[in-house]
């Protein structure tokens, strides 16, 4: 066979070999191998060598045409492989519009939230202003300018989780009042503060080792205990509905002096005693009392020019009283059965 016959018998070969061909991977072998150092091309030109200028300047004509009419040829292959692969996507990726759409499942404003805002409501009504404060505090922060010393009893109630021997997950929402104080430099202060609390209590229907307190500060000339009734009892109306009472009972809390336990008439049965307020007729709801004069000195006021009274209340405590919930548990499930039943509830 001669040179330009076998060059023939290549290219017809190839030709034939490309129709069957389906896949980019398959082509570049094909490329690689025909093409390629060890193919029948190269081998064509290695044996140049032997031959005359004039068969040379013929054979490497003649050669050089059949490599471009294949590399033609394989080209033209790799458009078509493309353009059936973009053909197959955009038949696999084609929007049926005819279909019914997707329905999204839309939930509600959890039942602590809407609580919160209810309450955050309130309070701005009344000239408050909402203020923040880390959930990683400091034991000074969080125990020490709150006049809780280390190794004082209190700190028994409110063990925490430790970051360190210095950071903690703060047990209350009280280091607010401490860092506001310290911004508001001895100016007049009225703030409430919503957060989250950590403690390391054993989770049951009552008890969360995460929670949430809703707390209150007002520093000014002239405030009394009587501003400190007045404005509780204010809060418990508009909390749990216009005939609620208050009652003031004696506690210790070690930020305030003195401090009171705050009930009010329950709300079920109208203080005639029943299950909700364990016959009493009464409900505890929170703890407040007149800013303890260490308190105001260690984060820079003068208890004999500016004084005032504080409170704190857990915000799980006003919502299950509030819509009647028996498990705090269930706030914290992420039970969308749970969380839709208060979407009517307001
Ligand atoms: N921090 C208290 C607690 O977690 C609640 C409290 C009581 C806050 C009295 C106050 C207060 O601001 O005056 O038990």
């Amino acid at each position: 066979m001669t040179i330009k016959e076998q060059l023939e018998q290549i290219v017809s070969d190839v030709k034939e070999r490309l129709i069957s061909i389906k896949s980019k991977v398959d082509l570049m072998n094909e490329k690689a191998n025909v093409l390629g150092k060890k193919g029948p091309f190269a081998q064509i030109m290695a044996n140049m060598r032997n031959l005359s200028i004039e068969e040379k300047k013929e054979i490497g004509q003649i050669t050089n045409v059949a490599k471009q009419e294949l590399e033609t040829a394989i080209q033209d292959k790799l458009n078509e492989l493309n353009e059936e692969e973009i053909n197959k996507r955009l038949l696999e990726e084609t929007v049926d519009v005819t279909m019914p759409g997707m329905k999204l499942s839309l939930g509600t404003i959890h039942p602590l939230n809407q609580t919160i805002m209810d309450l955050e409501d309130l309070f701005i009504s009344m000239g408050y202003e909402v203020a923040d404060g880390p959930e990683i505090e400091t034991d000074e922060y969080c125990f020490e300018k709150l006049n809780l010393p280390k190794g004082h009893p209190a700190r028994d109630m409110q063990d925490t989780f430790y970051i360190d021997t210095v950071r903690l997950l703060r047990s209350q929402t009280s280091p607010v009042q401490a860092r506001t104080m310290e911004l508001k430099n001895g100016q007049p202060i009225k703030i409430v503060c919503p957060g989250k609390v950590y403690r390391r209590d054993q989770d049951d229907a009552t008890h969360s080792h995460q929670f949430m307190q809703f707390e209150g500060l007002v520093l000014g000339h002239n405030i009394s205990m009587a501003d400190l009734k007045g404005a509780l009892s204010e809060i418990a109306k508009k909390m749990f509905g216009q005939d609620r009472k208050i009652r003031l009972r004696p506690s210790f809390f070690p930020f305030t002096e003195p401090s009171v336990e705050v009930d009010v008439s329950c709300m079920r049965c109208n203080n005639q005693g029943c299950p909700t307020c364990k016959g009493t007729g009464w409900i505890e709801v929170l703890g407040a009392g007149m800013v303890n004069n260490n308190v105001l000195r260690m984060s820079g006021y003068d208890p004999d020019k500016i004084q005032g009274f504080a409170f704190g209340v857990g915000v799980e405590r006003v919502a299950m009283l509030k819509y009647g919930i028996d498990d705090i548990r269930n706030f914290y499930t992420n039970d969308i059965r749970f969380i839709r039943k208060f979407k009517e509830v307001k």
